[in-house]
């Protein structure tokens, strides 16, 4: 699919399953994988972020079964179990692929090189590979290591102290993940604010690991603590959610639910930055699946007003940036999004290809070091020709743009969305009722 062009709707209506979450995704492989037994995941994402990590699992030498497309059991080799890949791990457009499987395999007793897209190979890696090789690991890459392809050489490592300097969820599960295969504890202190995931999981797989308001820790896993088997249902994923949630708030005739969504506090951001904007947005039937909180979002027509995005809110939203760009361009008033100088490490450098898109539109939008502000007026947006520069979420949020612009609105290159929505442009032609 090379362009697809979208005009607004007159209304926006419907009850969305959003696909399984990609954090818990890929690590209900990853960690089942090294686990003891086997485990049946459900409600899986079969995005292609998540469909690398499992071809590389299965390059290290586990069995991955498929019986449905969004269902897997994996059979875990244990502890020590994986064996040496053939070949060069393919990693595809996903940072959490490389990184976490860089942390597991500088452990492992063998050679392994992992890769990606050319996206992937410009992304930054010295945030993993310092803190390994101050484990003990022996990590290779371009640039002195901070660019994919990296090489690994696994031995045993050790464990103790590291003080992470970012909010990054990739950086700190790829520490804990060496420190499976570690001597001594690791403590992990500084920015540990990120996405948890890791450590629900961990904990939940009979793993010893601490967590407090400032630091984590991980014990080496004795005989009695090695990882078991853990079979889970996989809930909404917040990110994709939150497409919907702003193309509700943002269009005037609009009621759209996402039911069985993840509301774990480190992911939930945009759902507070979108209350303090105004919108009409109810979180419903709470409740716990397994280690992580779920619920229901509704989101209904709103009037919005600008807002301020920043601080330790920042981590907890980082994906969900693009599209609440979109949003705060539909509202009243400037909004200012700081301290996300992370943005520029992602997929793209999404201050730069949001604030172009959006200016692109017609929104006055100023791009600086860490952020950008944004002056909203709603109504103000105008179709246009943009790019998706093959990143998921600037397609999706240029998508949702496209749902209250003037005149059409072409994307190029959609297709990037099925990096971690499949479905995404059905979803978006099933909730539409026609101008
Ligand atoms: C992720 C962590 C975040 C996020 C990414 C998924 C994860 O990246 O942006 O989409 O699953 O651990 P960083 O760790 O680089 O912040």
């Amino acid at each position: 699919m090379k362009g697809i062009t979208l005009t607004a709707p007159k209304r926006l209506r419907g009850v969305i399953e959003v696909p399984g979450d990609k954090s818990i995704s890929h690590r209900s492989v990853l960690f089942n994988a090294i686990a003891t037994g086997s485990a049946h995941i459900t409600h899986f994402l079969p995005g292609a972020d998540c469909l690398s990590t499992v071809a590389c699992i299965r390059a290290l030498g586990v069995t991955v079964e498929q019986p449905a497309e969004r269902e897997l059991i994996v059979h875990g080799v244990g502890l020590g179990g994986l064996r040496e890949p053939a070949d060069v791990l393919d990693c595809g457009n996903s940072g959490t692929t490389l990184r976490l499987l860089a942390g597991l395999l500088a452990g492992h007793p063998f050679f392994s090189v992992l890769t990606g897209d050319a996206s992937l190979r410009s992304r930054p890696q010295r945030r993993i590979v310092v803190p390994l090789r101050a484990m003990g690991a022996q990590i290779d890459g371009r640039d002195d290591g901070d660019r994919a392809p990296l090489a690994i050489r696994g031995n045993r490592l050790r464990g103790g102290h590291y003080e992470l300097s970012i909010a990054s969820a990739q950086v700190k599960s790829a520490l804990l993940l060496a420190a499976l295969n570690a001597e001594q504890p690791l403590t992990l202190t500084g920015r540990i604010d990120s996405r948890d995931h890791t450590e629900r999981m961990l904990a939940a797989m009979g793993l010893e690991i601490t967590v407090t308001a400032d630091q984590i820790t991980l014990q080496p896993p004795s005989e009695a603590t090695a990882p078991t088997a853990l079979s889970l249902r996989v809930p909404g994923d917040p990110s994709s959610a939150a497409f919907w949630w702003v193309a509700a708030a943002i269009h005037p005739d609009a009621e759209l639910v996402t039911p069985g969504v993840c509301l774990n506090p480190t992911r939930i951001g945009a759902i507070e930055v979108l209350q303090a904007m105004g919108a009409d947005l109810t979180v419903m039937n709470e409740r716990l699946e397994g280690s992580e909180p779920v619920g229901d979002v509704v989101v209904r027509s709103s009037t919005l007003r600008g807002t301020t995005i920043a601080g330790t809110l920042i981590p907890r939203l980082i994906d969900e940036i693009p599209v609440l760009a979109v949003a705060a361009a539909c509202a009243s008033g400037e909004t200012v999004i700081r301290d996300a100088q992370e943005l520029r490490a992602k997929e793209t450098d999404r201050i730069a290809t949001v604030a172009a898109g959006l200016s692109a539109m017609g929104a006055v939008v100023e791009p600086t070091a860490d952020g950008m502000v944004i002056v909203g007026q709603p109504g103000q947006l105008q179709g246009t020709t943009l790019n998706s520069f093959h990143d998921h979420r600037l397609a999706m949020a240029w998508a949702i743009a496209a749902m209250v612009a003037r005149g059409e609105t072409t994307i190029l290159e959609p297709a990037a969305a099925a990096v971690s929505y499949p479905e995404f442009w059905q979803t978006l032609a099933m909730v539409q009722e026609a101008a």
